[in-house]
């Protein structure tokens, strides 16, 4: 068996900076409440009018990972997309993204695990190279909120949370298995499906009916019950990283770096007392750049190491938790 260590990252977000206050102004909110209750200074959102798109920012982060990597793109062997807002109803935009990067005829998956599918996409590139099946996947997160959210004060709870913008890492075999992925644990709870959800257009509901129903229909845009995923995510956040940590005989205490997905500041915080983690040893930029769901974690891992945070031999570990419900956890020996 081989091991798989992660040799690039890269992300990119639109330039358009929207603060707290930019969105004071077209619906009900304030600064201090969005910074109060999720940490959340600014986002991006791509501007209206511009070319940009799910799949468009996808391959600009997926060509500075693999350049970060060293490799080119002929060395990639396969495309593993994640995100809640795809650029078709099928198909998905991992092969989009395959066309605008020019490779050749590799296979490319889309994931569909909203803020847990990068963790998701880690574990099943893991699998792929640790059998010898490939030897280099291009892991991607990409996400354009900004097109459906309802920006008016009706869909407030929703709209200030959430930003543009994508991540992507290279996977590549690595024959020293005390280094890279140690150790990925995925879970779901499907009867929560319901807490967090965009249920339109769908074949359950067509455009017809969403026309027909008018403006009382606001099934297009994101469903949230913020406090119960709340109080399942600083549960499940736990539980994935002991579960991480147990597996591979760890303790808290050997966490250098811990890279949540950038759900909301306050959970963060929550599971940093939790396991009693100093402020060194979190990385956190929804400050920054709000939720951007499946792109968040690779978002943050770029950051994070052009920072210089992740150093040769750091134990660094991810955990998310999202719509599903699904949640996991990675534990990487840098
Ligand atoms: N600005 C101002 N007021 C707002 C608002 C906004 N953007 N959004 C909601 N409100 C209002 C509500 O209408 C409500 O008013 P009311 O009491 O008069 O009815 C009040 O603020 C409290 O709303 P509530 O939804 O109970 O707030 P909350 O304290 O639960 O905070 C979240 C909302 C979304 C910040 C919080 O629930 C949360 O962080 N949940 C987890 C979300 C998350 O991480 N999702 C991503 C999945 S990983």
């Amino acid at each position: 068996m081989y091991s798989t260590k992660i040799k690039g990252v890269g992300h990119f977000v639109p330039d358009n900076v929207v603060t707290n206050d930019d969105l004071s102004k077209i619906m009900d909110t304030s600064d201090e409440w969005i910074q109060e209750r999720t940490g959340i200074q600014e986002r991006r959102w791509i501007e209206d009018g511009s070319d940009e798109n799910t799949a468009s920012m996808g391959a600009k982060a997926a060509r500075k990972a693999i350049e970060n990597a060293g490799l080119t793109k002929d060395d990639i062997d396969f495309i593993i997309f994640a995100t809640l807002s795809p650029d078709y109803f099928f198909p998905g935009s991992g092969v989009l993204i395959q066309d605008m990067l020019d490779m050749p005829t590799i296979g490319a998956v889309d994931i569909r695990n909203q803020c847990s599918g990068l963790v998701y996409s880690i574990s099943i590139a893991d699998q792929f190279i640790k059998t010898g099946m490939y030897k280099n996947i291009l892991v991607i997160g990409s996400e354009y909120h900004s097109g459906a959210l309802d920006k008016t004060t009706r869909g407030r709870g929703l709209a200030v949370l959430f930003g543009d913008g994508a991540g992507a890492l290279v996977l590549s075999r690595s024959e020293d298995p005390s280094k890279g992925i140690l150790s990925t644990h995925l879970h779901s709870q499907g009867e929560h499906a319901e807490v967090l959800t965009v249920k339109t257009p769908s074949i359950r509901h067509w455009v017809p009916a969403i026309i027909a129903a008018g403006e009382e229909d606001t099934s297009y845009h994101p469903f949230m019950d913020g406090q119960k995923v709340f109080k399942h995510a600083i549960v499940r956040f736990s539980e994935a990283i002991d579960e991480g940590l147990e597996a591979n005989k760890l303790t808290a205490e050997d966490i250098d770096l811990f890279i949540p997905h950038q759900a909301n500041l306050r959970i963060t915080q929550f599971v940093q007392r939790r396991f009693k983690l100093s402020d060194d040893q979190v990385f956190s930029n929804i400050q920054k750049y709000g939720n951007t769901t499946a792109a968040s974690i690779a978002i943050a891992m770029s950051e994070a190491n052009e920072q210089g945070k992740m150093k040769d031999g750091d134990l660094v570990v991810l955990a998310a938790f999202g719509s599903g419900f699904t949640w996991g956890s990675v534990v990487i020996r840098w």
